[in-house]
């Protein structure tokens, strides 16, 4: 991002104090960003604010002849080399679907040949609205980048998609579109299964495995930088949604196993999930130790994996996990050959990668065995991710 230009413009909604965050994010990274903030957007943020956070002139109106002097509407957007709407409110979508220039921020997106983000935040029925989606629909044809809103509360008091995203995932999508890097699994749609499950013996007591997810978090985060379209469905785990991931949280293997199924047709599952291995029947209401150990009743859960790989739904790339603490490399080709999985990745568990920040794997493929230095688990995750996209090459 080292000296690439953004020029922001800033529309009139509640997220507009989000763009003062993102201005702050994106000079942290290297950019240069030029604020243009709008008659709606001055009435939630004032240029000062815009001007002292990104320390360049901020320009509100075409008139300004002072501005047009020193640098013509033309230039402004011509100079930069991403120009991002943020917030875009539904009128700033329409005006620009429609292609109106009726002040310095709809007329910079006209004369503009750099290429366009906008991230829209606006009330769930205006985003959800018929003219709405049209004019999404009609920017998205033209080539502008339309990042989706995120779902949750709203400032208005109702619930559902329309609230921008936080700012942090705003600055992985301006990366994605100035880093020319290649996005080469960009339109591959990949599920990851993340954490642990957790099977109730009562209401308040569970089996679980030991997880933090960390893993399967990194390699849904490195997935997504490449591009792809992922949906991770999390176990119970206390960690933050990776930027540009759509997640489901699921509690059970049952959970886990139906989130899976709703997410398919996929490109690729990477399950990273410690499923738990059997449930018991859950008691309805808490048991008493007064009535002494409880005998529980063990079945065994759904086989993600097994049942995933045998499907004729099966993804072109199944890969699995296997955390195992005695003959690693053995017993990951044999359960290879049992789940019907195309790759395992085999770590060993018995030190202290459970909940730590590195990892030691064996990546485990039908031609044999990689054997990978010790890393970080973002750094096994992005050598991962790099593998997957070869594979769905
Ligand atoms: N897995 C799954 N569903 C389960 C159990 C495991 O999808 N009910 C997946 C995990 O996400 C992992 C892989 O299967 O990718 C290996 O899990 P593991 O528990 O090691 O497999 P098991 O067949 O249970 O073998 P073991 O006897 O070693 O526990």
């Amino acid at each position: 991002m080292q000296d690439r230009r953004v020029l922001l413009i800033v529309g009139g909604g509640i997220a507009a104090y989000k763009a003062c965050a993102l201005i702050r994010l994106l000079r942290k990274s290297g950019a240069t960003v030029r604020c243009v903030l709008t008659a709606g957007g001055a009435h939630f943020v004032t240029p000062m604010t815009l001007a002292a956070l990104s320390e360049q002139p901020v320009h509100t109106s075409l008139w300004d002849l002072k501005d047009e002097t020193e640098m013509g509407h033309i230039q402004l957007s011509r100079e930069a080399d991403l120009v991002l709407v943020c917030p875009a409110t539904a009128d700033l979508l329409a005006k620009m679907a429609a292609g109106i220039a009726d002040d310095l921020a709809t007329t910079l997106l006209l004369a503009t040949d750099k290429k366009v983000l906008a991230a829209p935040a606006m009330n769930v029925r205006m985003w959800r609205h018929e003219a709405t989606r049209r004019n999404v629909a009609r920017l998205r044809a033209d080539g502008v980048t339309i990042i989706e809103p995120a779902e949750g509360e709203m400032a208005c008091g109702e619930y559902g998609p329309g609230r921008l995203p936080e700012p942090e995932a705003i600055l992985v999508e301006v990366k994605k579109l100035l880093s020319g890097e290649e996005q080469r699994l960009a339109g591959k749609r990949i599920v990851v299964t993340a954490g642990p499950t957790h099977e109730p013996i009562d209401p308040v007591r569970v089996i679980a495995n030991r997880s933090s997810g960390k893993q399967g978090f990194a390699i849904a985060e490195a997935l997504a930088a490449l591009g792809a379209d992922v949906i991770l469905v999390a176990g119970p785990v206390a960690l933050a949604t990776p930027p540009g991931v759509g997640r489901v949280d699921v509690e059970t293997a049952r959970q886990m196993s139906e989130a899976v199924d709703s997410a398919l047709p996929a490109d690729a599952a990477i399950l990273v999930a410690a499923v738990a291995d059997w449930r018991v029947e859950a008691a309805p209401s808490k048991l008493k130790k007064a009535d002494g150990p409880p005998q529980l009743r063990w079945t065994e859960t759904e086989d993600i994996l097994g049942s995933l790989s045998a499907s004729s739904r099966r993804p072109k790339l199944v890969v699995g996990f296997a955390a195992e603490t005695d003959h690693v490399i053995d017993e990951a080709r044999a359960k290879r050959a049992r789940k019907g999985c195309d790759w395992i990745v085999a770590n060993d568990v018995s030190g202290d990668v459970m909940g730590g920040e590195a990892n030691e794997v064996h990546l485990i493929t039908a031609d044999g065995v990689e054997s990978w230095e010790r890393a970080s688990k973002a750094e096994v995750a992005r050598r991962l991710a790099g593998k997957i996209a070869d594979a769905l090459d």
